[in-house]
């Protein structure tokens, strides 16, 4: 018997072999306490043990006889009031799924020293992985919580406007880091059993039998489930359903990830042993390792429709002509790799019936309406039967676009009739959610003697793997990007996208940008080497101004801040030794013709305003973007207002979460409601009464653009309704570790200056990872990598990020001017700093992550 002190209770279990966390989350109910890797490399499980911060994933409860072990959730009401403000103000939190896990390392670490540096502070996070901030607002928290605490400074009452451009506090970061908000693996519901898929031992393979009869012994096993029980459309899929959900016997796998049955059992711990009952025969085919092979003459069908998923052409001017007539021609080839997401939490659903035909789905996707329709499809019924939820989501990137779990835990719940969770463990996470799509590209640039870029000719080969997924789009925006935010009009860009029998890839920050940015941004430094200028000065005198036209055709709006920038950080580059620069723009919303709408409605309860949009939070603040811009068109204070999380019963369509658009989609869209309920309030003598009055109205917003799409033969089309600019500097110390990076950035109006630096900040972070360290390698479409091992950054290796936000004010309408961030913050930092290192040690470096490099030798 296992006996020990948690948060001041003594607790004894007979369960010595299980692992601390599980007792802490299932057995106690500590929610704060998170499982984000379950291998001791991401410190989201943190807990204090006789005072020491210690990871929760590791220890069995035979090692913590008579041993003190204190959660978030037992620290004392002041600790508790200090941590969950300074992190508020400080816009520390984000997704949260690392909060509390930051929050028991920066208590060990307070507790022996009161004033900390933010060197100890950096080390004492040395454990803690946060994927979205970039470290620099956590360790702004502890700092103040260190301040607060030692000089025993009071709370502040904030009284908040909620106006555009406040640092409004986000309306989630209490719960978030206290630990008390909802993920979907903290959701339990009465009588839940579990369910997990038994994926494909081999990349490509024909199922010949499956027999679950020695599965069926096993006290423990419910069901097993296979192809043959599904009642509807076995293909899932957002855009091409093309991904099987379970692989039915007769049918060829595609990649390792291939689910060939689910197991549904009473407790989690039996998942296993049932999988491991579960006898699959196989007859291993080769597999298609690249899109060079997938494309092969008699290469095999991954997919009955042939191997290209996507063609892509972009042709405008001659490019052929103005490069045969150029001074300077620059031709490179750059390889980039699959790359993951590394979200925190991983995905987990729960499906629990609902009435005698009907579902419930608590999920932690993207978007709940496209989840909706494809079980739908799946489950053969109407979306009146299905009622998704979306929880708190810990990180997504792109990576939760698809379903990973959903899907099976409805499926399971239908047809056990029962609660069903499906969570997957980091390792499953890993392999079976679509990844950065590697690419290789061919890319010719060419320029004036002045350095005024003439034409672009580039071929974009891109590794989609098993499934469509996003595939499609992420190539569209790697080409219409391809050519950088310059002003010149000869682009001829190829690109296509291939299936092969690697883990698919799709969704993923920037969207294909920051393939084809690395490309273009390296072959500019080249020229304006030939030419004798400088890397900053080839791109101010190509950097397109408002009025001028994109490569695309699109006419750049008066919002274009792309000079500004490139000012704001002229004396970065040029006071640095050793510094690379680059510049980077991206799209808000899906555009080039793609019916692309953002829904909200208003509706007064209760003397409040409930703000209801399904627009997913995946940690960028949706909420408190709402709350504000509700706020700047109402001028009525937070208070008044519930922004409610996404319910398909409750909240209207707004899309998914992805192409930087819910700022600017859903924003407007609430803007369009707002005015109309204004209009209703101006009719009475105060807002009390304006609200008891109204209430029960709706107020429904609708934001609807028309864009071009690709290919179309008007002169100037329009490609998207907004683009954000960016351009970062990044600064080497002598032995190549970074030593800053300046960021400035053109984003419209600013909803909230912190949530703004916090994106661009965890943006940052990610591109530096993408540069220098991150990769997911494979060996013949086999994952050779473990959490720890993704190469993430931490934060004693981030380092200082100088974020300017450079603004043309009023000259966007929408969404009071926010062009949205979310994505645009990770493009240009790679190429940024290839370029310091080719000013470092002459070496141009054509692949990523970066080799021979201070962080990768
Ligand atoms: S869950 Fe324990 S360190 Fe990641
Ligand atoms: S806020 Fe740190 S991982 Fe999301």
């Amino acid at each position: 018997m296992a006996k020990f002190m948690v948060n001041g209770e003594l607790v004894e279990s007979s369960q010595e072999e299980i692992r601390l966390i599980r007792f802490l989350r299932e057995n106690l109910r500590l929610t704060s306490v998170k499982e984000g890797c379950g291998e001791g490399a991401c410190g989201t499980c943190m807990v204090l043990v006789d005072g020491k911060a210690v990871c929760a994933c590791i220890p069995k409860l035979a090692k913590l006889n008579g041993k003190q072990i204190i959660t978030v959730e037992g620290l004392s009401q002041r600790e508790k009031d200090v941590f969950a403000f300074c992190f508020a103000a400080s816009g520390a939190v984000q997704c949260g799924f690392c909060i509390p896990g930051m929050v028991i390392s920066a208590k060990a670490l307070l507790d022996n020293n009161p004033a900390p540096s933010r060197e100890d502070i950096k080390k004492a996070i040395r454990r803690n992985i946060c994927r979205c901030t970039g470290y620099k607002k956590i360790e702004d928290a502890i700092l103040m919580t260190a301040e607060f605490m030692r000089e025993d400074k009071p709370i502040p009452k904030m009284d908040f406007q909620g106006r555009m451009g406040e640092n409004f506090f986000r309306v989630d970061a209490v719960e978030k880091t206290l630990g008390s908000g909802l993920y979907t693996d903290d959701f339990e519901v009465e009588g839940m059993v579990y369910a997990k898929a038994l994926r494909s031992k081999y990349p490509r393979a024909r199922i010949l039998a499956i027999d679950s009869s020695e599965a069926y012994k096993h006290p423990g096993c419910l069901r097993i489930i296979t192809a043959d029980d599904v009642p509807g459309n076995i293909k899932i899929g957002h855009l091409i359903a093309d991904w099987d959900a379970l692989i039915a016997v007769g049918g060829i796998t595609r990649y390792l990830g291939d689910a060939v049955a689910l197991a549904v059992t009473n407790k989690k711990e039996e998942l296993d042993e049932v999988l491991a009952l579960i006898k699959v025969d196989y007859e291993e085919l080769p597999a298609l390792t690249s899109p060079k092979q997938a494309l092969a003459e008699n290469a095999p069908l991954i997919h009955e429709k042939g191997n290209l998923l996507s063609l892509q052409t972009i042709k405008r001017g001659d490019a052929d002509r103005a490069i045969a007539n150029s001074k300077h021609i620059v031709t490179k080839h750059y390889s980039l790799p699959f790359t993951e997401h590394a979200f925190m939490e991983p995905e987990c659903a729960v499906a629990v019936p609902d009435g005698n035909d009907g579902l419930i789905l608590y999920t932690g996707g993207q978007s709940i309406y496209d989840e909706q329709r494809e079980i739908c499809s799946l489950l053969n019924i109407p979306p009146e039967k299905l009622r998704v939820k979306g929880m708190l989501v810990g990180g997504g990137f792109g990576g939760k676009e698809d379903m990973s779990v959903q899907h099976h835990a409805a499926l399971a719940a239908w047809l056990v009739k029962n609660p069903v969770k499906v969570l997957f463990s980091r390792q499953e996470s890993l392999l079976i959610h679509p990844k950065r799509h590697a690419m290789e590209i061919d890319f010719t640039t060419a320029c004036d003697e002045n350095g005024i870029i003439t034409a672009i000719k580039a071929e974009i080969l891109s590794d989609t793997g098993a499934y469509a997924s996003l595939g499609g789009p992420v190539l569209q925006r790697a080409c219409t990007h391809a050519g950088g935010p310059y002003n010149y009009q000869n682009i001829d860009v190829v690109g296509k996208a291939v299936y092969t029998n690697n883990p698919p890839a799709g969704a993923f920050r920037g969207f294909g940008v920051p393939q084809s940015t690395f490309a273009m941004e390296g072959n500019l430094n080249l020229l304006a080497e030939m030419v004798g200028i400088t890397p900053w000065e080839i791109r101010f005198r190509n950097a397109v101004r408002p009025g001028q036209v994109l490569p695309n055709g699109q006419i750049a709006d008066e919002s274009t801040a792309l000079e500004e920038c490139l000012l704001a950080v002229k004396d970065a580059f040029e006071g640095a030794q050793y510094a690379g620069i680059a510049s980077g723009f991206k799209n808000s919303g899906l555009g080039v013709g793609v019916p692309d709408i953002g829904r909200c409605i208003l509706s007064v309860e209760k003397g409040k305003i409930h703000i209801r949009s399904s627009a997913a939070c995946i940690g960028q603040g949706m909420l408190t973007v709402l709350i504000q811009m509700a706020c700047e068109t109402l001028h009525i204070p937070p208070d008044f207002f519930v922004a409610e999380t996404p319910d398909t019963s409750r909240t209207p369509n707004s899309g998914t979460t992805t192409a930087s658009r819910q700022t600017l989609f859903s924003g407007e869209a609430l803007v369009v409601a707002a005015r109309k309920l204004k209009k209703d309030l101006e009719n009475y003598a105060s807002l009390d009464e304006g609200l008891a009055k109204l209430e029960g109205r709706e107020y429904y917003g609708e934001y609807k653009p028309v864009t071009d799409p690709m290919g179309s033969d008007k002169p100037f089309p329009v490609s998207h309704v907004a683009y954000g600019y960016a351009v970062q500097v990044v600064e080497l110390d002598e032995l190549g570790k970074l030593k800053k990076v300046t960021a400035a950035y053109d984003l419209g109006a600013v909803v909230n200056p912190k949530a703004a630096e916090g994106q661009i900040e965890g943006g940052v972070v990610m591109g530096l990872g993408y540069g220098l360290t991150e990769d997911f390698p494979l060996e013949d479409c086999y994952p050779k990598v473990r959490y720890g091992k993704l190469g993430l950054f931490r934060a004693a290796e981030t380092p200082e990020i100088e974020t300017i936000i450079v603004t043309r004010k009023g000259c966007i309408e929408t969404a009071h001017g926010a062009k949205g961030v979310g994505e645009l913050s990770t493009i240009p930092t790679a190429p940024a700093i290839q370029g310091a290192y080719y000013k470092l040690d002459g070496i141009f470096r054509q692949k990523l992550p970066m080799e021979n490099t201070y962080y990768r030798k």
